[in-house]
């Protein structure tokens, strides 16, 4: 098994009222397990507020957990030392919602994607510079593009510059958070061929926050359902589209447009 996590819960606590005195505990994340292997995608859904963005800065090691552990090949990923922190975080990388705000606007496409191979000190320039022309080419874009700032594109070729990005470094496993939710719509199914097409091509594993399980179907082997932090399913795609255990899933999956 390539990612295993097991167990994992994560509670906040939230001051309120009359200065502050009163705290409320939310449990973000209750004992939640599941895995994933390598090459395989897996969705994880839920509605707003139902932990998904914590499951994934955790796994990222952005959030300590209060419990639970992680394992990514053999590596124990919660007590990763300090001075391994660096190299663990280029085995994971993240897409995100919103490619208007993640990419730095003062810098060229080029610099975009030679700074992680700089930061993680993989290669010599010339190594660095035909990277940089592989990975933008296998986003469909060109090396004309690489000169051009961000804001001289529109916001799905932005999106596959992202996808370069966080591609360009061969990390183990991505994190995609909503990456098509603020496209629009007529954009959004290319940029989900182009990870469908990555993931074979590349042998990617993917990690696939979506609320949307039209996405789920097209892009997913594996989903997991949270509820208010708690795992309410869990399996491959097929299996739980057509046997959901929950009514919350079934309700997901009746709210599909055109689904029976
Ligand atoms: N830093 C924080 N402090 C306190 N509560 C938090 C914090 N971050 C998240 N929460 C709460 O934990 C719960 C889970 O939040 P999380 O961001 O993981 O949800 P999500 O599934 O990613 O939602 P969305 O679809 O809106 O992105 C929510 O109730 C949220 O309000
Ligand atoms: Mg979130």
């Amino acid at each position: 098994m390539y990612l295993s996590v097991k167990n994992l819960s994560k509670t906040y606590l939230k001051r309120s009222g009359f200065l502050n005195t009163k705290t409320s505990a939310i449990h973000a994340l209750q004992d939640v397990s599941f895995e994933l292997e390598k090459g395989k995608c897996l969705a994880i859904v839920g509605e707003s507020g139902s932990g998904k963005s914590t499951l994934a800065k955790i796994i990222m090691k952005l959030l300590e957990p209060d419990s639970g552990s992680i394992h990514i090949s053999k590596q124990d990923v919660l007590n990763i030392s300090k001075q391994k922190i660096k190299a663990y975080r280029k085995k994971i990388q993240m897409i995100f919602q919103d490619p208007f705000s993640s990419l730095n606007p003062k810098f060229t496409i080029t610099q975009i994607l030679a700074e992680p191979l700089e930061i993680h000190k993989t290669g010599t320039p010339n190594q660095i510079k035909a990277k940089v022309s592989k990975f933008i080419k296998l986003v469909g874009l060109s090396d004309e593009d690489l000169k051009r700032y961000p804001h001289q594109f529109s916001g799905g070729q932005r999106q596959r510059i992202c996808i370069a990005r966080a591609l360009i470094i061969e990390p183990d496993i991505i994190v995609c958070d909503e990456p098509v939710s603020a496209l629009d719509v007529s954009i959004q199914a290319q940029i989900l061929e182009l990870l469908k097409e990555l993931q074979k091509k590349l042998n990617l594993t993917y990690l696939f926050i979506t609320h949307d399980l039209r996405v789920v179907k097209y892009i997913a082997d594996e989903m997991i359902v949270l509820q208010n932090g708690n795992l309410v399913e869990l399996g491959a795609v097929n299996k739980v589209f057509k046997n959901p255990k929950t009514k919350y899933t079934q309700t997901l999956i009746n709210s599909i447009p055109g689904s029976i």
